[in-house]
């Protein structure tokens, strides 16, 4: 049997297979935070993709916290009951669903919600973040951030109360809790600045705030940002190394999966599997705790390869799945070639996809070639 095959339990959780639908967000959020019709097809659909286990995209702890005017928020009590649709998409499917909880900090990405009455944008340090240069955020004041990790308490029940199977803490991608791990965006002289452990200890505090109020048999999971840049790239901001230690005091505390991707460098790099070389080090560190290896894994073949090498546990599929959600995966779309949309789009890849048949019934489309222009 292949390893992409084989099962895994996370607490009383059991995946079918090895392959993760990665979060992606889509836009779908009514102006409350919750599902529209759009969101619920779309989820509907990526509950039929097959997959082991799906990972759903970043929704907001606050107002505040929002990176988008169309994303999700779990930051009120009375949002528990219209995402019960969501998770029944999914339970109708039998496939296990995490929501991913965020604070955007300093990288609002909408401009009309980063002008809009009241919204302040929100850093550990007055610094710029990098992929917006000239807006200058606020730094948290102690206050602020000893409410943070209540606040994303807060969000965790109440998705456990809406029916998610478990949750998965946002640290990575340039948002707040990555603004904090890395020295670029994190210049505090208290105890949340410094070294590594020091920068990592909201981490901390929030993954322990999460895990109390999460049922003991349901799973906690952290999006760790493993560095600033790219392997290959010059070392600058975050490293590997720091966040290797990060990842051994998370395994320590209890976290039961590491999913691993870029910190302010964001998600996206060259070629296939960016991000194995990091997998394979935060692996060796991670004891029991399953790893997670996404961006640009395209294809059966690499991806039975990378749990074969032990680079990781599990492998995590974004944008052809997102695809999959948007727009479904009929018979018609067979051998067809397929242009990725402006929300969706990479750095000029060019996607295929083989036979094998897990990964068929999980992108649905064979053969399938993604051809992205470079922006
Ligand atoms: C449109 C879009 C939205 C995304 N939203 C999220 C998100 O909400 N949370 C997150 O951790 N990553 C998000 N990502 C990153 C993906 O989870 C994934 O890491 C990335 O797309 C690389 O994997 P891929 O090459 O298989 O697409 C997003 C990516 C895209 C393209």
């Amino acid at each position: 049997m292949s390893l992409l095959q084989q099962p895994l339990e996370l607490r009383s959780v059991r995946l079918d297979n090895r392959i993760v639908a990665a979060p992606t967000a889509t836009g779908t959020a009514a102006p409350d935070g919750t599902a529209t019709e759009a969101g619920l097809a779309y989820y509907g659909r990526l509950a039929g993709s097959g997959v082991g286990l799906a990972i759903i995209e970043h929704h907001a702890i606050s107002r505040e916290g929002r990176a988008r005017l169309s994303q999700y928020l779990l930051d009120r009590d009375e949002v528990v009951e219209a995402h019960r649709p969501v998770t029944a998409c999914f339970k109708a499917a039998g496939l296990p669903v995490f929501v991913q909880i965020n604070h955007a900090g300093s990288a609002v990405r909408d401009e009309e919600l980063r002008r809009s009455e009241g919204v302040r944008l929100l850093a550990p340090s007055p610094v710029s973040h990098p992929s917006l240069p000239g807006v200058l955020p606020q730094a948290l004041t102690q206050g602020e951030i000893d409410a943070l990790p209540e606040a994303y308490a807060a969000a965790a029940r109440r998705a456990v109360e809406a029916g998610y199977d478990g949750v998965e803490i946002h640290a990575c991608h340039g948002y707040l809790l990555s603004q904090f791990l890395s020295p670029l965006t994190n210049i505090r002289t208290d105890r949340y600045g410094g070294d590594i452990l020091r920068r990592a200890r909201i981490l901390f505090e929030v993954f322990e705030a999460v895990r109390s109020v999460v049922d003991s048999d349901l799973p906690v999971a952290v999006r760790l940002g493993a560095a600033d840049t790219l392997p290959g790239e010059e070392p600058r901001g975050l490293t590997i190394e720091e966040s290797r230690r990060v990842a051994r005091e998370l395994a320590s505390l209890g976290v039961d999966l590491l999913d691993i991707s870029g910190n302010l460098c964001g998600y996206d790099g060259p070629g296939e599997a960016w991000f194995a070389p990091y997998c394979r080090l935060i692996r060796d560190v991670a004891g029991s705790v399953p790893v997670v290896c996404t961006g640009g894994i395209r294809s059966a073949d690499a991806a039975e390869m990378l749990l074969r090498q032990g680079i990781c546990d599990l492998v995590g599929i974004g944008r052809p799945l997102l695809e999959v959600g948007k727009r479904g995966q009929g018979p018609e779309e067979r051998g067809q070639t397929h242009t990725i949309d402006k929300e969706s789009e990479g750095r000029g890849q060019a996607y295929t996809f083989d036979k094998m048949d897990l990964f068929v019934k999980c992108v649905g489309l064979t053969p399938m070639t993604h051809r992205l222009d470079p922006y």
